[in-house]
């Protein structure tokens, strides 16, 4: 369930109708609903209340699904934690607010200043994804203690399960063909390692094998192979504390069948882990951001060719939502204020100059003309948070609605502050 839907004949998000938003704030933009952001993250949470004997587990938001600082606010307020993948984005979640034992540190390729900074910072959990880092983390806690400092970082080992979670190749990341993580051996091994090192506190494992998956079979593989290897972990001596079992539910894009919901989820997980005595960290970003975000674009004409196809050009482009272009992703498009007007194929695109530029391609909508608006729904997800400003097109700005208020959370910068960021090198 989200907050976006039509009153008085207008689409609305809360108490704002998304026309109002778009008058005062221009197009394209991004609009959030508070009330959805919150459910989403409360339903997610109250899945695993009737499974107490599971702890209550940290749900760390993934921060590079919506990193606005005032989203994770939003998020912070109903008690979300953060993943965090960048310096950027454990600052980004300090600025919200989010203490740093509810924030988990991943990435492939975490460099030495970024993990001096999470160390310093305290986060919850770093996760290590292969040998080198393991060393160079480790070597990075060492020169801190010789400066006078002092914490041993809580570390959780990220396994890669080989397991083929379906999806679209670009975000499918849990086969050992991908770049992520360590093997079930290594991570034995590693794990020795790391309890063995002065300056290290190894305290679980961790897994993420995807995005968007909307069958539980392959998350319940990986989860059942990661109890193996927590138990193979304890086997040999070893503590392990904590089970970090990644994002990656997916949520309905419209035309498709309607993914497992968290409930079922976190009944897969309560089967799975029964009895293991653990404590549980979950990083969802998707399911709990996608459908709680419109982007508002205008109609700037539609153009239509003599041998019969119609482009429907917008304001909005592929550097405002590159989903389309980059995973062929497919979103619900909809009329702002919708009519009785017929039914037409449109190519929907977007100004910047290449065909990649194409967000549909004949996809019946009702027939608009230059200056309506349209709202391409799911996109509070992997929208404003992969913008860019190519094609020299201002970053698109964010607004955040909660009941009958909107504010403008990441504003359109003007062409004059574009080009103050770029001083001209002296000698020209
Ligand atoms: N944890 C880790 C380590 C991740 O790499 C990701 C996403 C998540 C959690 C959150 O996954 P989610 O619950 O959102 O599925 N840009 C793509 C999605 C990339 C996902 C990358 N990793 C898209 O627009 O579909």
């Amino acid at each position: 369930m989200n907050h976006f839907e039509v009153r008085d004949g207008e689409l609305c998000c809360e108490g704002v109708p998304l026309s109002r938003i778009a008058d005062a704030v221009g197009t394209p933009v991004y609009v959030y609903s508070t009330a959805t952001l919150q459910r989403h993250f409360t339903v997610f949470r109250e899945a695993f209340a009737p499974y107490p004997q599971l702890g209550a587990p940290l749900i760390a938001f993934a921060v590079k699904a919506n990193s606005n600082v005032s989203v994770l606010k939003t998020l912070a307020e109903v008690g979300a934690g953060a993943d965090t993948v960048s310096e950027g984005e454990i600052r980004r979640a300090l600025a919200a607010g989010i203490p740093p034992g509810r924030i988990v540190f991943s990435g492939v390729g975490k460099t030495a200043a970024e993990l001096a900074f999470a160390i310093e910072t305290g986060v919850a959990e770093i996760n290590v994804e292969s040998e080198p880092e393991l060393d160079l983390l480790a070597e990075v806690a060492a020169a801190q203690v010789k400066a006078g400092g002092g914490a041993r970082p809580a570390i959780a080992f990220r396994v890669n399960p080989d397991v083929s979670a379906g999806g679209h190749a670009k975000i499918s990341t849990g086969k050992s063909e991908n770049k992520f993580g360590v093997s079930f051996a290594e991570a034995e091994r590693l794990y020795a390692k790391a309890a063995a090192s002065p300056h290290l506190r190894p305290v679980g494992v961790a897994c993420h094998i995807g995005s968007q998956i909307t069958d539980l079979a392959p998350m319940e593989d990986a989860f059942r192979k990661m109890r193996g290897l927590v138990e193979r972990l304890r086997g040999l001596g070893l503590t392990v504390e904590r089970l970090d079992l990644g994002g990656g539910l997916g949520v309905p894009y419209f035309n498709q069948p309607a993914p497992p919901t968290p409930a079922d989820f976190a009944a897969m997980v309560a089967r799975v882990v029964d009895g293991l005595d653990v404590q549980l960290a979950f990083e969802p970003g998707r399911v709990i951001a996608a459908n709680a975000g419109v982007l508002v674009t205008r109609v700037i004409h539609v153009h239509e060719r003599p041998e019969g196809r119609r482009f429907m050009v917008l304001d909005a482009a592929m550097n405002d939502l590159i989903r389309p272009a980059m995973y062929d992703a497919y979103h619900d498009i909809r009329p702002v204020r919708p009519t009785n007007a017929p039914l037409a194929a449109y190519d929907v695109v977007g100004p910047v100059c290449e065909t990649g530029d194409t967000f549909t391609r004949e996809r019946d909508l009702p027939e608009a003309g230059s200056g309506d608006l349209v709202a391409f729904m799911s996109a509070g997800a992997y929208g404003a948070s992969m913008s860019s400003e190519y094609n020299t097109r201002p970053l698109i700005p964010e607004v955040l609605v909660k009941g009958d208020q909107f504010a403008v959370i990441r504003p359109r910068p003007t062409y004059d502050e574009m080009l103050a960021r770029e001083p001209v090198a002296a000698w020209l």
